[in-house]
């Protein structure tokens, strides 16, 4: 089975899948774009992706050209069409395509792309934890945003896989640390407080964040949104990180620190087997 792509209206092969060169995407990284895993069919954290990307396109003035109910129709038989079961639909809304010039086009309209990406197996609850290493977070100051202008974060991923690593935790000029390239970043402390970073312009709110933000309440968990440091987190008891495409997944090594005792805490391990549980019932 051939995977189908969807480019500005069209539903067509995967390997035959293409936009303009002149599309502001490719020129500026002039768009943004939403990760929103699929669980037996059915969106995950649907709602709370739709809305972000809706958000993503006010804060850089892209006017969207489609209604929330033709996003889901597309989206419905793009999973329909890859005969997609558990794995990612990859959304992307760019300014279109216009004549190379940094100010918007007066005449263009958004381009929009997706594409599917299919998981071999349905996430499992248990995990294995994963590396991370620290790095300088040298982004922009706009990274609520989820602009589809990734250089930094992929060469701190990169930077991560030459060492044997899953994941770069940011580190910013002040010592705390933001997120991960393409994660957000948790720890509990040895008191049990679960910590995550406060979402503003430093950090993307992440959908799975506030997901996990709302079970870890059905836990009485207490989650405190504070910034902490790289030296906090090495001496925390258990370190995870959470995203549309990681769920909940603990990091047991950071640089050459082995954290806690190096095995899955059990915070982490309840709040993945949760979030699936919950994605599986409905309730995301
Ligand atoms: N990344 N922070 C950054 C920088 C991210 O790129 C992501 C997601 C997150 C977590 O957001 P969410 O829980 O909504 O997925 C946080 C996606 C998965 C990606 O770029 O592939």
């Amino acid at each position: 089975m051939s995977r189908i792509a969807y480019v500005n209206g069209r539903y067509i092969p995967h390997s035959q899948a293409s936009v303009h060169v002149e599309d502001r995407g490719y020129q500026f990284a002039d768009g943004i774009y939403e990760v929103v895993m699929v669980l037996n069919g059915q969106p995950i954290d649907y709602d709370g992706h739709l809305k972000r990307l809706y958000n993503s396109l006010k804060l850089i003035k892209i006017k969207a050209n489609f209604s929330e109910a033709s996003l889901r129709i597309i989206i419905a038989r793009m999973i329909r069409l890859n005969h997609l079961v558990n794995g990612t639909i990859y959304v992307q809304v760019t300014r279109g395509v216009a004549r190379r010039d940094h100010k918007f086009p007066t005449a263009s309209q958004p381009a929009i792309v997706m594409t599917a990406k299919l998981l071999a197996s349905m996430p499992s609850p248990s995990q294995k934890g994963v590396a991370a290493i620290t790095v300088a977070d040298e982004r922009w100051a706009r990274r609520d945003i989820k602009t589809i202008q990734l250089l930094p974060n992929c060469l701190a991923k990169q930077e991560a896989a030459e060492k044997g690593a899953f994941e770069a935790i940011l580190v910013m000029p002040d010592g705390s640390v933001s997120e991960g390239s393409s994660s957000n970043v948790w720890l509990v402390t040895d008191k049990g407080e679960l910590v995550t970073r406060k979402a503003n312009e430093n950090i993307l709110n992440g959908i799975t964040r506030q997901s996990v933000q709302r079970i870890a309440g059905m836990h009485q968990l207490k989650v405190s949104e504070r910034t902490f440091d790289v030296a906090e987190m090495l001496n925390a008891r258990e370190v995870f990180i959470t995203s549309a495409t990681s769920i909940v997944t603990a990091v047991t090594k950071i640089d050459d620190t082995v954290i806690s005792d190096g095995e899955i805490g059990v915070v982490s391990a309840a709040l993945r087997e949760d979030y699936i549980q919950h994605a599986h019932g409905g309730v995301l």
